[in-house]
């Protein structure tokens, strides 16, 4: 299926607010008061802050108001620069190109719900939990963090959810209780997990005797790379601009069409974004992606070019 093309938006950032030590919550508007595109809990949205510099947040907002994006930031001080350029340049007033929304993290209908947020990896939680609550599902919310004051929507969360919450700051309580939330495999029950990678990977852990598929993630940053199936080049032909390129061992797909004259939207270019998400239209596919479910893999539809390769001698994309 073709990958259809992302909207590009000049919105305007109507509203700064701090939403916790650190973390600052952006509101963005259509500067003509259009309706914004609509979205789905665990949508994101890539802030292009500067040619060189476009990052992705999770929308934290109200899907059902078109009139607003939301997005919270968390400065990173060992980051890559965006959260501080977001941090310390952005202001009420100001017009951003913003791309997408794009979902790879989509809340699956379920009658129970078990949510693991870390950090700022509440935010496609926060919107998660509303949804689950709009649609009578039996859920649960485990939100670590450092502190208390670390911790952005924790009050909110706690005063509109009650005992469904559990508030977990480390300096209070120590590091979650995985063993206790996840060791018994519970049926009919989806668990959604977003944080930094020692969470995600605990508890990735922590569920591996659940059903396949029981449980999904969304990392920040991406996987540790094993090497890849192929280890020689490959082929891709490109069926949209007729071109075939020879992929290099060192090169990513992605600078191979890249070179040859093909124009691919990127951001990340570590398999954890989406942004160069590419139909397959022929051969099998090396996921290196940090994205898509085992089931999405196993599919083979699409691909990241940026990170993922080809395990035959021939791709065939639609590019
Ligand atoms: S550019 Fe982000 S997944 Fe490829």
């Amino acid at each position: 299926m073709p990958i259809p093309p992302e909207p590009v938006l000049e919105l305007e950032l109507t509203t700064r607010t701090t939403g916790a030590d650190g973390v600052v919550v952006l509101e963005f508007r259509d500067p003509s008061g259009a309706d914004l595109p609509t979205w789905t809990p665990g949508a994101h949205i890539d802030l292009v802050l500067t040619p060189e510099l476009t990052r992705q947040y999770s929308l934290c907002g109200d899907p059902a108001d078109t009139g607003i994006w939301r997005v919270a930031v968390l400065r990173e001080a060992m980051g890559r620069g965006g959260s501080q350029f977001v941090h310390d340049k952005l202001s009420e007033g100001d017009r951003v190109t913003v791309r997408g929304p794009r979902n790879h993290f989509e809340l699956e209908p379920s009658p129970q719900y078990v949510f693991v947020a870390g950090g700022i990896g509440i935010t496609p939680i926060l919107t998660m939990a509303h949804a689950a609550e709009n649609a009578g599902a039996d859920w649960t919310l485990v939100y670590g963090g450092r502190s208390r004051g670390s911790m952005a929507f924790a009050d909110a969360l706690a005063e509109n959810f009650g005992d469904r919450v559990v508030i977990h700051p480390e300096d209070e309580h120590g590091l979650i209780d995985l063993p206790g939330l996840l060791g018994d495999v519970r049926e009919n029950t989806l668990v959604y997990c977003c944080g930094p990678a020692p969470l995600l990977d605990a508890v990735t852990g922590h569920c591996d005797s659940w059903p396949s598929g029981a449980l999904r993630t969304e990392r920040f940053a991406a996987k540790d790379l094993e090497e890849p199936v192929r280890a020689e080049g490959f082929e891709v032909e490109l069926t949209l601009s007729g071109k075939t390129v020879t992929v290099a061992p060192e090169q990513s797909i992605l600078q191979a069409v890249t070179a040859a004259g093909v124009q691919v939207l990127s951001s990340c270019e570590e398999g954890t974004c989406g942004t160069c998400e590419t139909a397959v239209l022929g051969g099998t596919v090396d996921h290196r992606d940090s994205l898509l479910t085992a089931d999405e893999q196993a599919e083979g539809d699409t691909m990241m070019i940026c990170v993922s390769r080809a395990s035959c001698p021939r791709l065939t994309l639609e590019l």
